[in-house]
């Protein structure tokens, strides 16, 4: 049976007042969850506060960015040994919004990756598709150029290491989600570029996230494709309630299929 994998970003929300209130709360909601892994991307200046409060639960930290360096004169910059200081586990990295208001580049990503995994932190690799790609139908060249280049000289024993988030931008924040059939189509490309690049073994083992405006009631729909392992979710893992309803709508629709 497959174990969804649920992480919330949540941007640049949230002081640490306010994190520390929707940590508390997600906490409580989801103590009796055991068959779902979850991950919090709080903005930085609420990692070290809601790290306290995770300690000794399922849920893992994560942060939303990186520099690939370990340290140096980088005014403004997170290295990943103060991620690791401060109790992340995960880091999310290439997101579409990173790549488009700070012109972050696959090859910039790829270092990133390479030097999160050094540091034994599992990164998010973002990829995805813009609407004017889709409407022009690369959008299969688009996601095969950026797993080409932001996984560049990965080996095998690292790429397994990664989680993948299939966000296309034209869904995220936007309300508009791919369909089921539009994610599942992308999804198994990319497991299909796994195989052929690394192996079957490694595609089967790798989680490949949908994200793009994912709410408690699409998540069932997404995650019962079989390519589909779990969810980054943005604006509704804000509120508790509806990131709390993902998380266990993920684990019913994924053992309601294993016992059909
Ligand atoms: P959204 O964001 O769920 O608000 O669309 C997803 C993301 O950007 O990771």
């Amino acid at each position: 049976m497959k174990r969804p994998l649920i992480a919330g970003n949540w941007k640049m929300f949230k002081t640490t007042g306010e994190a520390t209130n929707l940590v508390q709360t997600i906490k409580a909601g989801v103590y009796k969850i055991n068959d779902c892994d979850m991950v919090i991307c709080p903005p930085f200046t609420a990692l070290a506060a809601v790290s306290k409060i995770l300690t000794e639960t399922p849920i893992e930290l994560g942060a939303q960015n990186m520099h690939p360096e370990t340290e140096g004169a980088f005014t403004g910059e997170i290295s990943p040994a103060m991620l690791k200081d401060v109790g992340c586990r995960y880091v999310i990295l290439g997101h579409s919004e990173r790549r488009q208001y700070f012109f972050e580049t696959d090859a910039f990503v790829n270092e990133k990756i390479k030097t999160a995994l050094k540091y034994s932190l599992i990164p998010i690799v973002c990829i995805g598709e813009t609407l004017e790609e889709r409407e022009d139908k690369r959008q299969f060249e688009v996601v095969k150029n950026q797993f080409d280049h932001s996984f560049k000289d990965l080996s095998k024993e690292e790429i397994v290491k990664l989680v993948i988030a299939y966000e296309p931008v034209w869904a995220i924040g936007t309300g508009k989600t791919a369909t089921p059939d539009q994610a599942e189509q992308m999804h198994s490309y990319i497991r299909r570029l796994l195989k052929e690049k690394y192996s079957e073994d490694a595609a089967n083992r790798i989680a490949i996230l949908y994200g793009g405006s994912v709410k408690p009631d699409n998540i069932a729909s997404l995650v019962k494709k079989p390519n589909i392992d779990g969810a980054l979710v943005g604006g509704a893992s804000l509120k508790a309630e509806s990131f709390v309803q993902i998380v266990s709508q993920a684990v019913a629709e994924v053992e309601a299929g294993a016992s059909s």
